[in-house]
């Protein structure tokens, strides 16, 4: 009932562990899959170990929501094929960052022969400098990295877009038109939280990206707009908490989502209810297949 074929990707559940959560063990990813994950997306990994921001790094708001400026802290992209070279077991997408189409053939060309089902190109972290939506908001460039990812893998790539200074219709028509077999939609969106005791910005970083039940509105918007004109496979990602969250993405257009700061605020045993709750709603509306909520609501 759940299963389905997302970009050549065959998964047993459309619920994927957003990039950036949990870890980036094979330990990790296997206890991930244990939980009734679909797939699993890592860290986005770089050419070169990158350190992070010093602390704070997460602001944690009101509505479990989060502000973070954690900065790709993550070891590398030789390190992290180490790593995963056992892996037989986990649906895995690899995140990819880097600033320019050569990172990406490097690090697409090494990972390419591991146990993955697909890249994802994270072109929208809205706190890191040359990295992330400073690449994601120029098309040109977008172009030329997808194209040299797609032209080193034969396995499936999606674009991780973001609310960026660049329409996400924009940098998507560009990332699809090079190649890119879909879209993630969305990355975090740029925020802040300062504190009016000592009047100092929170983050050590002054600024992060906020992610949560905050962002959902403008997701659901920005997945309904894509799968509107493009009608191609949709990673819808921003704030899903719950089944009823995950409903209104696929009825938006996603063919499947990511959960990511929920699990900060719930634990892993999201995976499985969210998988109960859709399973439930499905058997109330009668559907057989999880594929009949994708892009429902563009028949209203
Ligand atoms: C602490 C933290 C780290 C993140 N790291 C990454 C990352 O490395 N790569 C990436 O593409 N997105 C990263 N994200 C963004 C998430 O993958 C996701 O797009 C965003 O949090 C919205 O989904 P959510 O509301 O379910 O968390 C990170 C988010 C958080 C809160």
């Amino acid at each position: 009932m759940l299963n389905l074929e997302v970009a050549g990707m065959y998964l047993r559940n459309p619920i994927i562990l957003a990039s950036g959560f949990l870890g980036i063990s094979q330990a990790i990813f296997e206890r991930i899959y244990d939980e009734g994950a679909g797939a699993v997306v890592s860290k986005s990994i770089s050419r070169y170990p990158m350190e992070g921001y010093r602390n704070p790094t997460i602001v944690v708001l009101e509505n479990k929501s989060y502000i973070n400026a954690v900065g790709l802290s993550n070891p590398g992209y030789e390190a992290f094929s180490e790593e995963i070279k056992t892996n037989d077991k986990v649906p895995l997408i690899v995140s990819l960052v880097g600033s320019d189409p050569s990172d990406f053939e490097i690090m697409t060309r090494k990972l390419d022969g591991s146990g993955i089902i697909g890249f994802e190109i994270n072109l929208s972290c809205p706190h890191v400098q040359k990295l992330g939506l400073e690449v994601g908001d120029d098309p040109q460039m977008v172009k030329s990295i997808v194209e040299t990812t797609k032209s080193n893998t034969t396995k499936p790539v999606f674009v991780k877009v973001g609310v960026g200074s660049t329409n996400v219709l924009d940098i998507s028509q560009a990332a699809l038109n090079a190649g890119a077999d879909g879209i993630t939609a969305i990355n975090t969106i740029r925020a802040m939280k300062i504190s009016i005791d000592n009047f100092n910005p929170i983050l050590s970083n002054k600024v992060g990206g906020l992610s949560g039940p905050s962002i959902k509105p403008i997701a659901i918007r920005c997945v309904y707009e894509l799968w509107k004109k493009f009608k191609v496979p949709i990673f819808g990602c921003g704030g899903v908490s719950n089944w009823e969250d995950a409903v209104e993405f696929m009825i938006a257009g996603a063919a499947s989502f990511q959960v990511g700061t929920a699990i900060g605020f719930g634990g892993m045993s999201v995976f499985n209810s969210i998988s109960n709750g859709i399973v439930k709603y499905m058997e109330r509306k009668g559907y057989q297949s999880v594929k009949e909520l994708i892009g429902r609501s563009h028949k209203y």
